[in-house]
């Protein structure tokens, strides 16, 4: 039973982990990367407002569909610090998000739709490389698996491919770092 009293207005950080799901480990990492604040009591306690709860389930699902840390904290960092967001507010932050959650989304499908395809990684392993990647041409447009890539831009090529623009975008290269460090088992 985690549902939270309906009274509640500030969450100790054992109240907000179990009604997140995160661990506490996990919640003191947030803090300290500036995701997430909170008040102390004259005691020396956290207290978070209950609002924390809706950016915490944030950080969650943006980092478990793989959006590094960093960019959800840019995207936090538009929302008001000093009130409870607000509606307009979350839109606000929606809407910039929109063009790189659209991009995801093409890069997943493509990597759940092509591998049986020739993704034009230079490797010439399956027979279809012959065909659609002879002698590895794709090699001269740049390192990766070139008919794989989905960038922010580019146009798909008269069989369907994606072109492959010579340098990521930078939301493109931010994606290809994930290594950002984590507390917890939801990255
Ligand atoms: S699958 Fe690697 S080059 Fe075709």
């Amino acid at each position: 039973m985690t549902r939270l009293e309906f009274r509640v207005h500030e969450l100790t950080v054992g109240q907000l982990a179990e009604r997140s799901g995160v661990a506490v480990s996990a919640l003191h990492f947030y803090e300290a990367k500036g995701l997430i604040s909170s008040r102390r009591t004259a005691g020396n306690q956290r207290r978070f407002s209950r609002d924390a709860l809706r950016r915490v389930s944030f950080i969650k699902v943006s980092q478990r569909v793989g959006i590094p840390l960093s960019e959800i904290k840019r995207a936090l960092a538009t929302l008001p610090e000093e009130r409870t967001p607000t509606v307009a507010d979350w839109a606000r932050l929606s809407e910039t998000w929109k063009t790189d959650l659209d991009d995801r989304i093409a890069q997943l499908q493509k990597l759940r739709d092509d591998l049986t395809e020739c993704i034009g990684c230079g490797c010439l392993s399956i027979n279809k490389c012959a065909l659609t990647n002879p002698y590895d041409q794709l090699g001269d447009e740049g390192p990766g698996p070139r008919r794989l890539l989905v960038r922010h831009g580019d146009a798909p090529h008269a069989d369907g491919a994606q072109s492959t623009p010579s340098a990521p975008s930078a939301t493109a290269a931010q994606g290809d770092s994930q290594a950002e460090p984590c507390a917890d088992d939801i990255c």
